[in-house]
């Protein structure tokens, strides 16, 4: 019963989609099992870039199944443009009948919530996350389920007092409610997602006794996980392998790959201790095109942060690890970020330290500068290929966490990875 789970181990924007992709080409299910349309799994398919909000990377892979698990919280819209996607690429759909529904009214309290906040504003991506997770919580979402007719529309509308509730929330200046009867015309024009509702956990429980190879697919990343992640700026969602274990009711996985970027970025608000404005981190933001996929916000630049990570790897269970944009330091020396002082007593940060925002925001990152190499890295397709202090800076990650790397990504090409040894162990145990 192999099951892979594949989350990040930063704060998002790690490079998971093309890590799903790659290992999808093993398995015959992948499950999206948490977070909303505020992920953006920027994907190649057929020479083109498209960004995927929903539905698990997988969709670009002939044949594959791809299941948007209950804990998700789903823009309609946003699954009809990617039912489409997977129609071209030959795969496979089916959202759980009980994940939740993002409605307007979600986005629209998202969006003066944070107006409200000023300066202190979370950096959400305003598409009703928080607010749709609350419902779930209160347990009165309106889930997928609910779009199959008018009357179900609206008597989950009036389900635990979710509309009358949700229009005494502050809307955005000017904004008004939509009625009860606006949003029953509003969901009554996605009745072509009715035929891919199903029962996702029924369907993996079978797929899993048939010898199937499942890979769960986490959005977001170890930092933004709404338990171990920096409150309050993070999403709603559980992002590591609990996320998957809380809906789908399986507790043992194969292995959990951690995918982490060479160097480090954060998108909106939010505590970030190995921030850098320099010529590097600038070079790194054009050339990594540092851009939010969903929000076109530019993401902060910074260096490797190897507490952090060693934070992640232990908190969220992580087995294997995948260091993506590795091609991106060639040319320059590396800054790393190998310990932390507390700012008032320079003493060291203690192992077993949960690094709240409380305690990043008081610590002082300890920087090395590595050496670099300049020749161009994308052609490898063998760790050996690679020069010497490439290696040498893999080496202290592995070390560093104590967790054996299995690829490396060296370019953008959804082949420009480098899978090691351990794949092929790793396979075996498929
Ligand atoms: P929300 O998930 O829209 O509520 O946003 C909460 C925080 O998570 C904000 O700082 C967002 O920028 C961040 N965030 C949410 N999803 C992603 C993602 O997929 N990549 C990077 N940051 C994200
Ligand atoms: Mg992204």
């Amino acid at each position: 019963m192999p099951v892979i789970v594949i989350v990040g181990t930063q704060w998002g924007d790690e490079g998971k989609g093309k890590v799903v992709h790659s290992v999808a080409q093993k398995a015959q299910v992948i499950v999206r099992y948490a977070g909303g349309a505020n992920a953006g799994h920027s994907l190649e398919l057929n020479g083109k870039r498209i960004v995927v909000r929903l539905c698990p990377s997988g969709i670009t892979t002939p044949g594959v199944l791809c299941l948007v698990g209950p804990g998700v919280v789903c823009d309609p819209e946003v699954l009809i443009a990617e039912l489409q996607i997977a129609k071209a690429a030959g795969s496979r759909v089916l959202l759980d009948r009980d994940a939740s529904v993002i409605l307007p009214l979600h986005k629209l309290v998202d969006t003066a919530r944070e107006m409200a906040r000023g300066s202190k504003a979370l950096g959400t991506t305003r598409n009703g996350i928080g607010p749709a997770y609350e419902d779930r919580d209160a347990r009165r979402d309106f889930r997928l389920q609910d779009l199959a007719t008018e009357a179900s529309i609206r008597k989950a509308l009036e389900r635990g007092n979710l509309h009358a509730d949700r229009t005494r929330d502050a809307l955005p200046g000017g904004v008004l409610p939509p009625s009860i009867d606006e949003l029953v015309a509003w969901g009554s024009q996605f009745k072509e997602l009715l035929e891919y509702l199903g029962d996702s956990r029924a369907v993996v429980e079978e797929m899993l006794e048939q010898g199937a190879v499942v890979v769960a697919e986490g959005a977001q990343g170890f930092g933004l996980d709404v338990d171990q992640g920096t409150r309050p700026c993070c999403t709603s969602s559980s992002s590591m392998p609990a996320g998957f274990s809380k809906s789908f009711g399986i507790y043992h996985f194969n292995c959990v790959i951690g995918i982490a970027k060479a160097y480090g970025t954060r998108v909106g608000e939010g505590v970030m201790p190995t921030l850098m404005d320099t010529e590097w981190s600038r070079r790194m933001q054009e050339l990594g095109q540092e851009r939010g996929s969903v929000t076109g916000r530019i993401r902060r630049v910074g260096a490797m942060d190897l507490p952090y990570l060693k934070f992640a790897c232990r908190r969220g269970g992580i087995t294997h690890l995948v260091i993506t944009k590795l091609d991106l330091l060639t040319g320059n020396k590396i800054p790393v970020c190998d310990g932390y002082r507390y700012k008032n007593t320079g003493m060291r940060v203690e192992k077993h330290t949960t690094l709240t925002t409380e305690v990043l925001e008081n610590v002082d990152p300890q920087f090395t500068l590595l050496d670099g190499w300049s020749e161009p890295i994308g052609h490898c397709r063998r760790y050996e290929e690679l020069p010497q202090q490439a290696q040498t800076y893999l080496k202290l990650i592995e070390s560093s966490t104590r967790v054996p790397i299995i690829g490396i990504g060296v370019g953008p090409d959804r082949d420009a990875i480098i899978w090691r040894d351990s794949l092929s162990s790793l396979s075996q145990s498929l």
